[in-house]
């Protein structure tokens, strides 16, 4: 490897523009949107609903192409969208669970896309059932586990797929406040033994600043990166950090673009406090 390529950029987005035909009528989805990311760096991008960020993760991951601009993926500035499909590990939105299929079946679905056989899929996926807390469910099927195991099952079949850059669409969205916490907390251990590289998408300010190196901050849509947000908080970090005084620094710094954001599309009073979900 080069000195250049060891420095690349896993993730190069420059000037993105995306567009689709929302409700007969040609809308913008996302405008001029750049964002670099680092090998070994958790980033997480924040904005509101329908403003794009899922179809900034397609478009990384190659299952949709911009209209203009350049996607770059570790440093191949030729990929094309094609040659982008199946580089990185993606949990989509939905955890998209087959429901006549084991826990332990789901989460071999995409060694077995790739031609691995099932036996062999099966023996790599029970490595890591514990360590994702799926042991003794492994022939469950998804209907019987908790939101929080079947967020897990899902996040074990990308991880299975063992790639560089992992890209995770809101996987703690659906889960209530406390199970949500462990899962924040149970991420940010897995990353630093595993040391890949991360883009997470969430709706939450504490979320994004406890986990992340960066937070990208985008508009309503059309989505454009309004605010970019270093956090040199120290690892490693833990959940209860979000009540130190640093931390309220840093939050303070994403909720006042975040909370014009808000008054500034909703009707109503701007009065009393925030949650800081959106
Ligand atoms: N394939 C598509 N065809 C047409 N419109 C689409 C398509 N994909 C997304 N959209 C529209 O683009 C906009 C952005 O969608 P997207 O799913 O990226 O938003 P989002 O920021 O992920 O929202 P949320 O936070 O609710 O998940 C929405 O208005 C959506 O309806
Ligand atoms: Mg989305």
């Amino acid at each position: 490897m080069s000195a250049d390529t060891a420095v690349q950029p896993k993730i190069k987005i420059e000037s993105v523009c995306k567009s689709y035909v929302i409700g007969g009528e040609r809308e913008d989805v996302l405008t001029g949107v750049d964002m670099t990311v680092h090998a070994g760096e958790f980033v997480s991008i924040i904005g509101p609903s329908g403003c794009g960020k899922s179809t900034l993760l397609n478009i990384i991951a190659g299952l949709d192409r911009p209209d203009s601009g350049s996607v770059e993926l570790f440093g191949d500035t030729t990929s094309d969208t094609k040659g982008r499909l199946g580089q990185t590990g993606y949990m989509q939105q939905k955890d998209l669970l087959l429901p006549w299929r084991s826990v332990l079946d789901n989460t071999i679905l995409g060694l077995e896309l790739k031609g691995v056989p099932r036996r062999q899929a099966r023996e790599q996926a029970l490595e890591f059932t514990e360590a994702f807390g799926l042991k003794g469910f492994e022939d469950q099927y998804p209907f019987a586990l908790s939101g929080g195991m079947r967020q897990r099952a899902s996040f074990l079949r990308t991880m299975l797929m063992n790639q560089d850059v992992v890209l995770l669409d809101e996987p703690f969205g659906a889960l209530d406040a406390l199970t949500r916490i462990q899962m924040q907390e149970w991420l940010l251990q897995l990353w630093e033994s595993l040391n890949k590289t991360i883009v997470l998408i969430t709706h939450d300010v504490d979320e994004a600043l406890l986990l992340s190196d960066r937070v990208y901050l985008l508009s309503a849509r059309p989505g454009q990166v309004t605010m970019v947000l270093d956090v040199p908080l120290p690892r490693p970090r833990r959940y209860n950090m979000v009540t130190s005084p640093e931390f309220s620094v840093f939050k303070a710094q994403l909720m006042e673009p975040l909370w014009s954001q808000i008054v500034g599309t909703q009707p109503g009073s701007a009065s009393g406090t925030h949650t800081g979900r959106i």
